[in-house]
Parts: structure tokens; C-alpha cells; sequence
């Protein structure tokens, strides 16, 4: 029997199958399956034959884990929240994959960082596989870095990148942009297709590990926000970053998802104007830029996002439901996050959302993960429940627990000083609080459980114009 050459893969994680199906098993996309010719072997990849090689290995020299460890050698971007993000610089004979909405800014934060080191002498490679040279050189014009000597080519065939890598003096930076846009002819698939952007993204990276240059890719997001096309060029890759935003707001997050020389969960924080992508170097101020502190619903939380504190504000709005089942919307938040709190608010302290609607919001477009926000957000719940501000100098931080107790998180002290600068004065915090000093920036509020919490809001709630369903010694 002749042996099949083409099998179906899935365009969004790249398992592949013997017969076409409408979804796929392995990441449960819907009509992401379509035909491809199967690669030819790629170079330098591919398993040995099972065969091959039974008792004919070298023993390898086995060392310990302890011994002298080299820091990898970096090549500093020069843009600061960008080094900050990929742990203090490129480094040499790296890749990195960013991912990000179109139009979110990637081409553009690129070609900055393209100039920057370009005019620091170094040799900088930026291939444009989706805009024309003219586009590109337009967008340098326009952030004011057309003298910058970075050489520019629009191409898509990853051999003649290589070749172009290869010749003359060494290179320090290529960037790819995108990947899915490459294609190689050593893989016989239509470009665009998961073989042909995992065959490219090999090629690349190979070529980057023997020339010690660093290569940044480029990836497009599905709906989503998964980096879109294979999943396997995430594993391949040292690092991966995403670039956030949100197109109603100016500024944008650069994310560390994976990083293989530094931490993850860092961000650099980026405002869009005009001229190009600048460095916001106080974070806070600009999400609490605006702020009506004197609303009822808005705590404000003290995060830390990586190493550093941001302070951001939450806001809750409860409303009477019209509908059978009120709704509940959150963004900027985990929804199996806000459903927790509301459920703990109502079985341990007896408030009662189950008539309105709930919405929260995390003012600015930021994005939280930290279980930390959880008292926060109940705080806004409660002070939107009962139409009573919360004070404006103070900040909220702690998780709670389905009991309703409300847990110790790390860097309390990181978090209140960062708030201290920023001109609060009270801190709501987890009761025993481990690294809380003996000098504490600010007056500690500490919250052993829920119903602290809910009697400390009760106790400022003002005669209010409508009935309040809360009741605090509930
Ligand atoms: P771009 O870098 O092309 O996004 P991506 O490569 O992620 O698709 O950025 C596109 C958007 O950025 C575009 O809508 C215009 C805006 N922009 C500015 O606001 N200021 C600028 O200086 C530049 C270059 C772009
Ligand atoms: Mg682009």
C-alpha cells in the first residue's frame, strides 16, 4: 500500500488527522482542519529511525547541577520597558515570538526598538513579510527614525532571509514580521499553513542559535487572544511576549507569557501617541488618571504586576435586573472570579445580589490576574450595593477564601508604598499580614473576614435617597 503523503492538520494547534473532520479533538476548533501535502523532513529536525543507532552511542559527559553558571549575554534594546519585559535585553542567539491584536502597535514598537539599536552601531535586519518598503519606511518617517541605519527588506521566502543573514558582517537583531507570512521551499505546503510557519519558524530559529543573532518574530492572534497558527511555535521559541490593549485606551501592555532567560509576569507599559510608542514610566498615576473618587463602587487596588506595584481602580455597579436571570459582566477580570466573591458576599455575609445586575469593570483596560484583587472587588460590590463611597485615600488588598476569611497576600509592603506615593493613607489588608514592618507607610485597616469588611462600609453609608437591600449585621 502506497504510503499517504497528505494528511489533515489543524490550522489552529496542529494535530493532524487521517480524514477530514469539522472539529478538531485536540483544541475543539471548529473548521480549522483542511488538507495539507506532508512535509518533507526538515532540516536538522525530525526523529532518528527507531532502528538506527541501537548500541552505538557515546556515552555523554555528565556534569552536576552546581558549577560555574554564565549569565547569558544580553544586548540591551534601549527601550526601557522592553528590556524590562524580556529580563534586561535580547539575548544573543535567542527568539522571540510577539503576539497582538493588528494594529495594536507591534510593527511599530519593533521598528523603534530596529532603531535604537541600529544607531548604536549595531547591524539590524527588519523583513517585512506583510507591508511594502514604502509602508515601512512611511511608518519610520512618522516616529521620526528615517535615519536610523536599520536594513530593510520585504520578503517572505525564509532561505534568502537566511542567505541575507549569513553574509556580511554579523547580524545583532532580525525581526520577522509576521511569521505566519514566511514560507520555506524545503516544505511542501501552501504558505500560511501550520507545517509551513512551524517549518519557517525551525529554519529561523536554527539559524539564530548558530549565528547568535537574536530573531523576533512576529505572530498573529485568533478572536480569542491565542496566538494564532500552531501552538508548537510557542514551545520552540525562548521566549513569548503579548502586547495588550485596548483600541478605547492609548496605552498598551507588553506581557511576558514564557521566558526562558528571565521572569515572566513582568509588563512594560507603553502609551500610543502620535510619535510612536513612549514609555510610561509611572504606571499608576495613569490608570488612576480621571478617577471620580467620590462614586459610590470604585476601590481602588494595589497590584503588583511582576515585581512591580500598579495601582488601579475597580469599579462595581449593581443594578436592579429587568431580566430572569441578571446578568453579570466583567472585564478586566476572571468571571468564575467575580461569580466566587458574589456567592461568598451572599452566603457569609447575607448581602443580596441575586435581583440586579452586577457589572465590573477594571478601570484603564488592565487586565488583572492576581486572587489579590478579590477584596477590592468586593469592596466596590458592597459600596455599589449600598450607594455608599468608599474613602478616596484608601486602597484594597487580600484574598478571600470561601469561608469569607479574608487571606494574607505576598509584597503587602511593595503595595502600600507604592500607594503611599501616590498620596493614599489607609490600607485594607489580610489581618495578620507576615511582611507588614513595624513601620508601615500608611494606617493599616486590617480585615479579618467579609463581614469586617461589609460592617467597616456599613459604618459610613449616609442616609441614601434609595432602600438599601444590604444588611450589614446580616
Ligand atoms: P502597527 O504598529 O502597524 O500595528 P501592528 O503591527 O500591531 O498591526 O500600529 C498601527 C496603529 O498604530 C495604527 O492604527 C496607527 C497607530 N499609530 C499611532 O497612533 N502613532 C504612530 O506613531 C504610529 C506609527 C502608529
Ligand atoms: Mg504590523
Amino acid at each position: 500500500m502506497a504510503r499517504q503523503l497528505s494528511s489533515y492538520v489543524c490550522q489552529s494547534c496542529g494535530a493532524a488527522y487521517g480524514r477530514w473532520q469539522g472539529k478538531c479533538e485536540a483544541c475543539g476548533g471548529w473548521n480549522t482542519i483542511s488538507l495539507e501535502t506532508a512535509a518533507a523532513p526538515l532540516p536538522g529536525g525530525g526523529a532518528p529511525s527507531r532502528s538506527a543507532g541501537r548500541g552505538k552511542g557515546r556515552p555523554l559527559a555528565l556534569e552536576g547541577l552546581s558549577g560555574a553558571a554564565q549569565e547569558p549575554p544580553r544586548v540591551a534594546s534601549g527601550i526601557g520597558e522592553l528590556d524590562r519585559v524580556t529580563g534586561g535585553g535580547f539575548v544573543k542567539g535567542s527568539v522571540i515570538l510577539i503576539g497582538g491584536d493588528p494594529g495594536i502597535g507591534k510593527s511599530t514598537l519593533l521598528t523603534q526598538a530596529c532603531a535604537a539599536l541600529a544607531r548604536r552601531g549595531e547591524r539590524v535586519l527588519y523583513i517585512s513579510g506583510e507591508e511594502a518598503v514604502g509602508q515601512v519606511r512611511l511608518r519610520a518617517e512618522r516616529l521620526g527614525l528615517a535615519d536610523a541605519p536599520v536594513e530593510l527588506a520585504a520578503a517572505t521566502n525564509v532561505e534568502d532571509i537566511v542567505a541575507t543573514m549569513a553574509a556580511g558582517p554579523p547580524v545583532r537583531l532580525v525581526v520577522i514580521d509576521s511569521i505566519q507570512t514566511m514560507w520555506s521551499s524545503a516544505v511542501e505546503s501552501a504558505p500560511g499553513t501550520v507545517t509551513q510557519v512551524r517549518g519557517s519558524a525551525q529554519i529561523l530559529i536554527r539559524q539564530a542559535k548558530d549565528s547568535g543573532a537574536c530573531v523576533i518574530l512576529v505572530g498573529h492572534v485568533t478572536k480569542d487572544g491565542q496566538i494564532a497558527g500552531p501552538r508548537v511555535v510557542e514551545h520552540m521559541v525562548d521566549a513569548v511576549v503579548s502586547f495588550e490593549g485596548d483600541g478605547g485606551h492609548h496605552f498598551r501592555i507588553l506581557r511576558a507569557v514564557k521566558n526562558r532567560f528571565g521572569p515572566t509576569d513582568e509588563i512594560g507599559v507603553f502609551e500610543m501617541t502620535g510619535g510612536g510608542l513612549s514609555e510610561v514610566a509611572n504606571p499608576s498615576a495613569l490608570f488612576l488618571a480621571g478617577r471620580d473618587a467620590g462614586a459610590a463602587g470604585a476601590a481602588v487596588f494595589a497590584g503588583i504586576e511582576g515585581t512591580r506595584p500598579v495601582l488601579v481602580e475597580i469599579q462595581a455597579l449593581v443594578a436592579p435586573s429587568s431580566l430572569g436571570t441578571p446578568r453579570r459582566a466583567v472585564v478586566g477580570w476572571d468571571p468564575a472570579r467575580l461569580s466566587m466573591v458574589l456567592a461568598v458576599l451572599e452566603a457569609r455575609a447575607g448581602l443580596k445580589f441575586g435581583l440586579s445586575d452586577v457589572y465590573l469593570n477594571v478601570a484603564g483596560g488592565l487586565r488583572i490576574n492576581e486572587p489579590a484583587a478579590d477584596l477590592a472587588a468586593a469592596a466596590a460590590l458592597i459600596s455599589s450595593l449600598a450607594g455608599s463611597p468608599l474613602p478616596p485615600d484608601a486602597v484594597y488588598f487580600g484574598e478571600i477564601g470561601l469561608s469569607g476569611a479574608v487571606r494574607p497576600v505576598s509584597l503587602a509592603n511593595a503595595r502600600m508604598k507604592e500607594a503611599a506615593k501616590l498620596g493614599f493613607r489607609a490600607a485594607h489588608l489580610p489581618a495578620p499580614t507576615r511582611d507588614a514592618e513595624k513601620d508601615p507607610p500608611m494606617t493599616l485597616r486590617p480585615v479579618a473576614d467579609i463581614g469586617d469588611l461589609t460592617a467597616m462600609i456599613a459604618s459610613r453609608r449616609r442616609p441614601a435617597p434609595r432602600p438599601v437591600a444590604a444588611d450589614a449585621d446580616g
